[in-house]
């Protein structure tokens, strides 16, 4: 390592002797702060699982199907929403308002799509265990798609039956189906549905599902892809100074977020996040109905209609996520989904309900740690210093990167 870092910088070998100061690497990263540094690289992040849930997950075809349906606008109640209209492709799949807005306008903001196949939870919430039925979410809520299952599954039929059929099983025969009818539409829909069959109301959830399925099986491949930080990660732990790569405030700010401030935390692994549910005493939006995150949510997830344990589900086997699932603990009341970081400079406003306008007021909130509206808030006062904040504001500028949507045989940069 002398020897290297001789190669590199010879003035600071001469000057470290002289001062008798020891230097691990040239940014005097410890061993184990470097095992940390290389712990939240992209480089660390494990091949994709498969989905039990969904047996068209890794399926090509569906995969081609379901992109079709992301941007497709027929797939709503209007037919001027698809679900690029709130995840747009040039936004890292996001929108850049505080509240996510579809048919109508909804209370919470829209997640990035990047990475969730890696979620065992969708939704601030959680209240959903797969990405199919967290896809199915938006399409039968009123204020989103605001569609009803058996306009969709008419949608299937008229515009893209072979596609399906080619994925899928036939199509049912709709022709006794109304246009519209659904259990979470207006009250004429809600009518129509229950005036159905069993047979019939069954062959049209299966058809709704297959949509998840496929627009899963696109969803799936949105990835991020590397930022700064993770050529510095690369750098730094082959024994290189990774100067040029990072600034000097922007490695302050690394060393805070993994040091005093606390951030890994909640914040760790490659997406920087641990994918739990914690409460930070981040204030509810004024106006906006009271909600308690993920102490609905986890109830909400054991009786959704489309879990891992549902008739829908195509595995057989046990759901692990939902048999160790605690709900009812007082500690999740209010505790939302810790949100990966990666590209998060790109995603301003904050929060759940896009609460907190810049970067800057999130660490004001962090360094302050108010107490929570309900329940009880994780954080405490971290007593940093405005220069602290804007080293740790100019860390997490490093984690932006491309998005990129893996192919079979290619990985496409969107941006
Ligand atoms: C106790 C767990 C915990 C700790 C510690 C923590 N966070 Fe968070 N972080 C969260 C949760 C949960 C949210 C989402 C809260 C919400 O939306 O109500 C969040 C949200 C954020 C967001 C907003 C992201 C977005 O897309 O809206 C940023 C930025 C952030 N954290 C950065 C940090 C930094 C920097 C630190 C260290 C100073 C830190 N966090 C420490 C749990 C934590």
């Amino acid at each position: 390592m002398t020897s290297k870092l001789f190669l590199f910088t010879p003035g600071l070998v001469v000057l470290s002797a002289i001062t008798g100061f020891a230097l691990s690497n040239s940014n005097q990263w410890s061993e184990a702060e470097l095992a940390t540094l290389q712990s939240l690289s992209l480089s660390e992040l494990e091949p994709l699982a498969v989905d039990p849930t969904n047996a068209a997950a890794d399926d090509t075809r569906a995969a081609a199907l379901g992109e079709k349906l992301f941007f497709d606008a027929r797939l709503s109640a209007n037919g001027a929403v698809a679900r690029a209209t709130c995840h747009q492709r040039d936004k890292a799949f996001r929108d850049s308002i505080p509240l996510g807005r579809g048919v109508g306008k909804t209370a919470k903001r829209t997640m990035p799509i990047a990475a969730t196949a890696r979620a065992p939870f969708l939704f601030w919430d959680g209240r959903k265990d797969s990405q199919w039925a967290q896809a199915l979410g938006p399409l039968e809520s009123a204020v989103e798609h605001g569609g009803t299952r058996a306009q969709y599954a008419h949608a299937i039929a008229d515009h893209y039956r072979t596609e399906y059929e080619s994925v899928f099983e036939p199509l049912p025969d709709l022709s006794a189906v109304p246009s519209s009818a659904g259990p979470a539409g207006n009250e004429a829909a809600v009518a129509a549905w229950t005036r159905l069959s069993n047979v019939q109301r069954i062959a049209v959830t299966r058809v709704f599902v297959n949509i998840g399925k496929a627009i899963a099986a696109y969803e799936r491949r949105i990835e991020f892809g590397p930022s700064r930080f993770d050529q510095y990660v690369a750098a730094v732990t082959s024994g290189q100074p990774g100067h040029g790569i990072l600034s000097g405030e922007e490695i302050a700010g690394l060393r805070l977020f993994i040091g005093r401030a606390n951030c890994t935390q909640c914040h760790n692994g490659p997406l920087f996040t641990n994918n739990e549910f914690h409460n930070t005493g981040v204030p509810p939006r004024p106006g906006m109905p009271t909600d308690d995150g993920r102490l609905s949510g986890a109830t909400a997830v054991l009786h959704d209609e489309f879990s891992c344990r549902s008739q829908w589900s195509d595995s057989r086997e046990r759901c692990p996520e939902l048999e160790f699932l605690v709900s009812r603990d007082h500690a999740l009341n209010r505790a939302y989904k810790v949100p990966s970081l990666r590209n998060v400079a790109e995603r301003a406003p904050y929060m759940d309900a896009g609460q907190v306008a810049t970067l800057a007021a999130v660490l004001d909130h962090y360094n302050r740690a108010p107490a929570a509206a309900a329940g009880h808030s994780e954080l405490w006062p971290l007593g940093l210093k405005a220069r602290d904040l804007h080293q740790i504001e100019a860390f997490l500028r490093t984690l932006n990167g491309p998005i990129v949507v893996n192919g079979h045989n290619s990985t496409e940069a969107v941006r």
